[in-house]
């Protein structure tokens, strides 16, 4: 059984995970959400104006009323830069299972800011709100993604062929990734 708590403040060495809220519009435009860099690797496609984003805010911002909601902006403890997002979500009530999915802004690519972020909601998603499995899958032509989900503990479980058709109308083969609780477990024994 999930044990939903919303979406609480989770702090890290550098990063603050938090609610998003309407002002992180501009951030998250400029950051990540225009960027076809990211978008070319989630399903959604780049947005092309401010408006689009504050409707994309609003939705996330509005769905907050609900403890069924686990979505956090990633914000930098230096300087409150807001440099990406990531979200748990497809909670399968009947299995305790859910998918995670995240974007880092280019500019912050490559220092370990992505893997801190996966790393907090995992340990979130297992210790705080008894997950059974958690599960992503990323595009093969997106290496980066599958390195910090292994850096997360995560285990790749095969490759689906044309598992996604982006917004470019590409078909993309995907490498899935999982992590039970019980694996979580015995990685942390393992650490201490
Ligand atoms: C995937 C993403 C979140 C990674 O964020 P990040 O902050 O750069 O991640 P980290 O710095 O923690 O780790 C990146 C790792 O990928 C590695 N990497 C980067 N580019 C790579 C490439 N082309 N091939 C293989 N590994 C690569 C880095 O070397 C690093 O691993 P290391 O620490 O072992 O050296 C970010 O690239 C992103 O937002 N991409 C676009 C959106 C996206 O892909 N979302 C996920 C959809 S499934």
């Amino acid at each position: 059984m999930i044990y939903f708590n919303g979406t609480p403040a989770l702090k890290t060495n550098r990063l603050t995970l938090r609610k998003m809220r309407m002002d992180d519009t501009r951030s998250a435009f400029d950051h990540w959400l225009s960027d076809e860099r990211i978008s070319d690797h989630r399903v959604s496609p780049a947005l092309k104006t401010g408006a689009e984003t504050k409707l994309r805010l609003e939705k996330i911002v509005n769905a907050y009323d609900s403890k069924e909601v686990c979505h956090w902006g990633i914000e930098l403890n230096d300087g409150r830069d807001l440099i990406g997002e990531i979200d748990l979500y497809d909670f399968d009530l009947t299995t305790g299972n859910c998918e995670v999915s995240y974007s880092i802004g280019y500019d912050w690519w490559n220092k370990g800011y992505g893997t801190e972020a996966l790393k907090a909601v995992v340990e979130f998603a297992f210790t705080h709100m008894n997950v059974h499995k958690l599960s992503a899958a990323h595009n093969t032509d997106n290496p980066a993604s599958g390195r910090i989900m292994e850096k997360a503990g995560m285990k790749q479980e095969g490759v689906i062929r044309h598992m996604i058709r982006n917004a470019k109308d590409q078909y993309k083969d995907c490498a899935v990734y999982g992590l039970l609780r019980e694996e979580y477990l015995l990685q942390r024994e393992g650490d201490v």
